[in-house]
């Protein structure tokens, strides 16, 4: 609980970055942005500066922000890149090594943040900096994790790169990384330019030459983070502010909000057969039009008023059976013609002035496709897999796409991230959001319908189990910890049921009356919660 302002974040000492920007008088922008510089370095998995993502925010001054800086489809890329001659696709060229990594758009992202922050640059990149050059302590996980990629990190790369090491990492090692921070005093020195020109350029270009890779010197000059609409809609009363298009995040969110908005989830309770199955049933619904209808909007036309219209909406729903599971195969996107028309990273930052800041960014899988550039210092991400290589063939989340995702050069891949905000009487109330791929948006529904239905407590929003449903594959995804009676109740309703050890990481802040802020950093990793 604080009362002045809150940061949460996969990784304490990120966390404890957002907390002293805010004591120095830093805004919820500022915040989120030397967090993220912070989790560059202390959170490889999924942290980057070569990787993207999404900023979404309400401001103090009333503006409703987002910022799209999602990596792009290189200038040399193209619909066939991943297919053998004779029509394979080939999930390991886009998923791991040089060809696998979009353009990146972090850097460029945190530059354009920075018009809405308060500190200088360099006061919000000092931390990230101190971190990498004389290194800070990992955990017993960091050091399972790192060993247990170590055969992918000497394959993947053609510079032995710092999480390569001849004994195996153990909890309370320092790691230490001099070249990331020297990538980082460039950008500290030159902003955007320190990343997309000069020397750090020259690096991404010498190692895509090395490892035949097509990221090019054009592609990174022309690089551009995009200040977008976010997606907004109203539930209840609330106004829900999220990320729109090259994520499918904040069209799924309304989607699924608006197919149970009339149906009195209250009565059912949580957890209640009959609610999960509601859920599942509303998630299958919305995932199939994602497959379908949704990808980059500066290349495609996605029909997002007719996909999220009420009368649409309540007709996808036409069919629903609250006694029986529908089979994937029968349910279809939604026909808009007839109608004429597993590393990722969330934080939400609130401040005492108002603000609020939910950010979700990602290398795509955890450590991205495990390419470090030679003595930049930083990981590729691998994200060129969530475009759709081939119609039907599932992406690293059992994803499938058609058109709509399509790798066109410049295009950005279609995300599932889902950084959120709800406004109670115009007020940041909750700000959510998680990493987990396609559960993403089904988690952040989760969370928004246990706390506006069920009443749950914050802390329970986050920690219950959950469940996902994505249209394709055929099967309703459980944590481990979900109750069995449920579980039982569900198969029985023919659900065919896949267990999981977790979903998500789930950081969400509730601004309570009184501006009391409950911060809550999800169980399931070594997520932390600060406040003042
Ligand atoms: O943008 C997306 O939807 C994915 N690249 C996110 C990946 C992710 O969440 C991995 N986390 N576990």
């Amino acid at each position: 609980m604080a009362s002045n302002g809150a940061v949460v974040t996969a990784h304490p000492i990120a966390s404890k970055v957002g907390l002293e920007i805010l004591k120095l008088g830093g805004n919820a922008v500022d915040a989120a942005i030397a967090t993220q510089l912070a989790l560059a370095v202390v959170y490889p998995a999924a942290g980057n500066l070569g990787g993207g993502g999404f900023l979404v925010a309400k401001l103090k001054n009333g503006v409703e922000l987002a910022i799209d800086y999602r990596e792009k489809a290189p200038g040399k890329a193209h619909a066939d890149m991943y297919l053998d001659p004779d029509g394979t696709p080939r999930t390991d060229k886009s998923q791991y090594g040089h060809l696998s990594a979009g353009v990146p758009g972090t850097v460029a992202g945190l530059c354009e943040s920075h018009r809405h922050a308060k500190l200088p640059f360099r006061v919000l990149i000092e931390p990230a900096i101190r971190l990498a050059e004389n290194g800070f302590v990992i955990s017993r996980a960091e050091a399972n994790s790192l060993n247990a990629l170590q055969e992918q990190f000497r394959r993947y790369n053609t510079q032995t790169p710092a999480f390569v090491r001849s004994t195996a990492w153990k909890a309370g090692d320092t790691l230490v990384q001099k070249d990331l921070a020297e990538t980082l005093k460039r950008i500290r020195d030159k902003g955007k330019n320190g990343f997309y020109r000069g020397k750090t350029a020259r690096l991404i270009v010498e190692e895509m030459k090395r490892g035949r890779g097509i990221i090019s010197y054009k592609d990174l000059k022309n690089y551009r983070a995009v200040p977008r609409d976010p997606h907004s809609f109203e539930y209840k009363g609330h106004r829900v502010i999220s990320m729109g298009m090259p994520s499918s995040g904040g069209v799924l969110l309304h989607q699924m909000m608006k197919m149970i908005e009339d149906r009195n989830l209250q009565a059912f309770g949580f957890h209640s057969p009959e609610a999960v199955h509601l859920m599942a049933e509303v998630e299958r619904r919305a995932f199939a039009d994602r497959a379908e209808h949704m990808g980059d909007m500066d290349f495609y036309k996605v029909p997002v008023a007719d996909i999220t219209n009420e009368d649409y909406l309540r007709e996808r729903m036409s069919d629903f059976n609250p006694e029986k599971a529908s089979i994937s195969s029968a349910i279809r996107a939604g026909s808009v013609a007839l109608r004429e028309s597993q590393q990722t990273t969330h934080l939400s930052v609130v401040d005492k002035e108002g603000n609020a800041v939910a950010v979700t960014i990602t290398l795509n899988n955890s450590y991205g496709s495990k390419t470090v550039v030679g003595g930049a210092g930083f990981l590729l991400n691998d994200e060129m897999d969530d475009f759709s290589i081939k119609p039907g063939v599932p992406n690293l989340y059992g994803a499938v796409g058609s058109r709509a995702n399509a790798i066109e050069p410049g295009k950005r891949m279609l995300s599932s991230m889902t950084p959120t905000i709800v406004l109670k009487n115009g007020e940041p109330y909750i700000i959510v959001g998680t990493p987990g791929g396609t559960t993403i948006p089904t988690s952040v529904f989760q969370a928004l319908v246990n706390i506006l239905e069920f009443g749950l407590s914050a802390e329970d929003a986050v920690y219950r189990p959950k469940f996902h449903h994505q249209w394709q594959p055929d099967v309703l995804t459980i944590e481990k910890a979900f109750p069995a009676d449920v579980r039982a109740a569900l198969e029985a309703k023919g659900h065919k049921i896949r267990e999981v050890s977790a979903i998500g990481r789930t950081e969400l802040i509730v601004v309570h009356p009184g501006r009391r802020i409950e911060a809550i950093a999800d169980i399931r990793g070594e997520d932390s919660a600060e406040g003042y």
